[in-house]
């Protein structure tokens, strides 16, 4: 049998300033890296069988950041749309940006709902983009649409009103880097992912490294709770569905 193919990964992009430390280039190099590593990975997953990818670009606290490097961070996302969207469309890929784009420049927030209009037709890879970002936020934001409407809060309906109601949960979420923490990264879907920490900077990626983490998620037994007996009991069951 083979082993399970995780329907939704969600990676946090690490490591692209250590990268361009390492080789003496300023941080941005490593960024246009990180574009580039990016490029690559959507590429292996859809060619794997992957349905959705998340990818975390931008958080809600990397405003933080000297002021060049994140006007030169929104510089890159608009080059990267303009030169890439048409191939991503090309492959059958879905764009979706994730997060507040109320504190986005107007041609930012143009650029990315021109990539989400020219791609909205594409079913073979949803690939989200978590741009100025939170869990928090999410969270948040959501909680106070259903408050407006004057709904209910229940799990499910909390769950609809977020970035993310349109796919299932992330399966396997990734971070590369070598730091082990979430970074307000996906706080509520990831409630039962699988993480893999890898050591490897983001611009250095590759296809082996994301094979390694695919074969570590499919070497797991996922519980949800219950006992492992539970667990496999139902298998066959589970296949049969
Ligand atoms: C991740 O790489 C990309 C963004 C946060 C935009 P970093 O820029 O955080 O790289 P390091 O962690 O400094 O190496
Ligand atoms: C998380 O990386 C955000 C992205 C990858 C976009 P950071 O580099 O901002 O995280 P911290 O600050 O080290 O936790
Ligand atoms: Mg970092």
């Amino acid at each position: 049998m083979p082993a399970a193919l995780p329907h939704h990964i969600a990676i946090v992009m690490d490591g692209n300033g250590r990268w361009a430390r390492k080789r003496f280039l300023p941080r941005l190099a490593g960024h246009a890296q990180g574009v580039e590593a990016l490029r690559r990975c959507v590429r292996a997953c859809a060619a794997r069988g992957v349905q959705v990818l998340t990818v975390f670009a931008f958080s809600s606290e990397n405003w933080s950041r000297p002021a060049d490097e994140v006007s030169g961070l929104m510089g890159l996302l608009a080059k990267a749309l303009a030169r890439e969207v048409p191939d991503l469309s090309r492959d059958g890929v879905r764009v979706h940006f994730v997060g507040d784009r109320a504190a986005l420049s107007d041609s930012v927030r143009r650029g990315l709902e021109q990539a989400e209009q020219l791609t909205v037709g594409n079913s073979r890879l949803v690939l989200n983009i978590c741009f100025n970002y939170g869990g928090r936020w999410d969270i948040v934001q959501a909680a106070a649409r259903l408050a407006e409407r004057g709904q209910a809060i229940t799990e499910a309906s909390l769950h609809a009103a977020m970035g993310l109601a349109h796919v299932p949960d992330p399966d396997l979420v990734i971070r590369t880097g070598g730091e082990m923490r979430i970074s307000n990264f996906l706080l509520w879907q990831a409630a039962y992912s699988e993480f893999v920490f890898s050591e490897r900077l983001w611009p250095d990626f590759d296809e082996a490294a994301l094979d390694e983490a695919i074969a570590s998620y499919g070497a797991r037994e996922r519980r949800f709770g219950r006992t492992s007996e539970q667990v496999c009991a139902q298998q066959p069951e589970a296949l049969q569905a």
